[in-house]
């Protein structure tokens, strides 16, 4: 079996990101079988296709005949029957352990012998999706980034009983999407969003601790850094509900790790109701008239402020290459094609010097005595035998 061009795809759950990877898979000419339990997200689903697909054409990017080829090609169904003819089937449906459960076993009974299944969860691990299927030898965990179509990077995620077979099927397949893929062991938070927890995190210690306000935080890290956001304006884009629940999720999955520790700034934020954009205010301001807080403009205290947060980012995507959730080059890769950062963390570590990171982290673990700003093993073995996380050229 592998998969191919004329693969049929099954997609479960027409949301957000269902809608997403059909738009994806019909682009590249698979038929698809796009199924949600609500008729009515069907029709919103295909209108916001329709939507996306025809400001393509006003860009000049697609032809007309093109958008009407991938909607002839996706088919809206309310019945999961239609994925009896499927090659692999994604799951797209509510975060919520026991719907996918239910769904899954649901699809299971349908599907051939040979079709592969995928869940698109961000938080819940692979091992217990799979626990309520027959064969979960065929499945994996295929995480794409919001939105699909635009973000080049898929995580694909084997489970403890997924066998490689599917894997590297599955993989392939992706990979002729023009997607980027990274293999990550099933663990919270898979790759990015393990990864990328200090940028939140670190940037919410800073703030209420007083060192800056979130402007000057966001100013430092933009400006200084390179990033295409700030860490305040991307949390009041992503929601303080959200992004706060990942956050908690993520430190309780961690047995309660203090370097995934949530911060008390947000949750009275999520208290509050002041979510972010979607709610008009959450650390900035967004209603009419309203007066933003300015950024301090001091290049010592942003390069602080900003080796700060770095620092913490590198010792974390050096934990995950030491605890074997991916190589060193797909961190890299994941970080810069998953949340867009200007630079993959450990090239950006072998620039500055392993040893220079390492220091910082040890002044930092000096003054708080905080466990959290332990410098990983792999870190400190780089800085102490004068090597780098990529072959020096
Ligand atoms: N939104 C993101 O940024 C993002 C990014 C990566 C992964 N994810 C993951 O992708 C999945 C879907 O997220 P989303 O943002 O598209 O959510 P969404 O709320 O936009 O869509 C979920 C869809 O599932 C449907 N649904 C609910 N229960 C169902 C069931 N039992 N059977 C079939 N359909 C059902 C709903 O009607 C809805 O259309 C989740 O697992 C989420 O964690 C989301």
């Amino acid at each position: 079996m592998s998969l191919n061009k004329s693969s049929k795809i099954g997609v479960a759950g027409a949301g957000t990101m269902g809608t997403g990877i059909a738009q994806i898979a019909a682009t590249f000419g698979h038929d698809v079988y796009l199924f949600d339990a609500y008729p009515e997200q069907l029709e919103t689903s295909k209108k916001s296709l329709e939507n996306i697909l025809n400001r393509q054409v006003e860009k000049g990017r697609m032809s007309t005949d093109e958008i009407e080829g991938i909607l002839s090609r996706i088919h809206f169904v309310d019945h999961i029957k239609d994925f009896a003819g499927c090659d692999i089937v994604f799951e797209a449906i509510v975060e919520n352990l026991q719907a996918k459960k239910d769904q899954l076993a649901r699809i299971e009974a349908i599907i051939s012998k040979t079709c592969i299944l995928a869940s698109n969860t961000s938080s819940l691990s692979i091992a217990s999706i799979s626990s309520g299927l027959k064969k979960p030898v065929r499945f994996l965990g295929i995480h794409f980034f919001n939105p699909a179509p635009v973000m080049k990077l898929v995580e694909i995620i084997p489970g403890i009983s997924t066998e490689s077979e599917f894997t590297n099927h599955a993989r392939r397949l992706i990979s002729s999407w023009n997607k980027i893929t990274v293999l990550a062991k099933d663990t919270p938070g898979f790759i990015v969003n393990r990864v990328a927890r200090p940028f939140y995190g670190e940037a919410l210690r800073i703030y209420e601790e007083g060192i800056a306000n979130h402007a000057t935080i966001d100013w430092a890290l933009k400006v200084l850094g390179g990033f295409k956001m700030g860490p305040f304006e991307l949390m009041d884009l992503i929601g303080h509900d959200v992004n706060y629940a990942v956050t908690e999720s993520v430190f309780k999955a961690f047995y309660y790790d203090p370097r995934f520790k949530p911060s008390f700034a947000q949750k009275r934020l999520v208290e509050a109701g002041r979510l972010g954009k979607k709610s008009g205010i959450g650390f900035y301001d967004y209603r009419e008239h309203a007066n933003n807080t300015e950024p301090h403009l001091d290049e010592t205290l942003g390069n602080e402020i900003l080796n700060r947060i770095l620092v913490m980012l590198i010792n974390e995507a050096a934990d995950a290459v030491f605890m074997n959730i991916a190589t060193v080059e797909d961190v890299d890769l994941a970080m810069k094609h998953g949340v867009n950062y200007p630079k993959g963390l450990l090239e950006w570590a072998d620039e500055l010097g392993p040893n220079w990171v390492l220091s910082e982290l040890e002044t930092l673990q000096d003054y708080y005595g905080e466990d959290r700003y332990r410098p990983n093993p792999l870190l400190k073995q780089k800085a102490k035998d004068g090597e780098y996380f990529h072959e020096k050229r």
